[in-house]
């Protein structure tokens, strides 16, 4: 975990006690509007290399349909294959907070 991370972090914790919109904007700016959770640097950087982690952020899919993706992503957009553990991490976010019940849409930690 970055120091940014872990920086952010209790701001975090505090915004969703406090519901803090100041808190909720901090988030947008330091990964995109992606709730802040273990994977999410990890998947804001490894997938807004190439386009916009909106294209991302849009989706809500299954577990499964992530990994399709992704594996698409690598087959045929040359993205450079994640190494297993950032793999786990990263499909575990996604399909935590962008599955098909989109919990990041819902919480008071993403504003749209
Ligand atoms: C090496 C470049 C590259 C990387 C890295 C990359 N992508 Fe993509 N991705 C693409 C391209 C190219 C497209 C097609 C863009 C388009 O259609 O305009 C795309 C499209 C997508 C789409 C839209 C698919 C659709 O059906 O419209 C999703 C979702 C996606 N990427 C997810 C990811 C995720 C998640 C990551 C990180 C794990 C990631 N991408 C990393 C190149 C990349």
């Amino acid at each position: 975990m970055s120091v940014m991370f872990r920086k952010i972090t209790p701001l975090i914790l505090a915004g969703v006690v406090l519901a803090a919109p100041a808190t909720a904007s901090l988030a947008d700016e330091e990964l995109g509007g992606m709730p802040p959770a273990p994977g999410a640097e990890e998947t804001y950087y490894a997938c807004s290399a190439c386009h916009s982690i909106k294209l991302v952020v849009q989706q809500g899919l299954s577990r499964e349909s992530w990994e399709e993706s992704l594996e698409w992503m690598v087959e045929e957009q040359e993205m450079e294959p994640l190494e297993p553990e950032d793999l786990k991490l990263i499909l575990d976010y996604l399909s935590t907070y962008y599955g098909p019940d989109r919990k990041a849409q819902s919480g008071a930690i993403v504003k749209q």
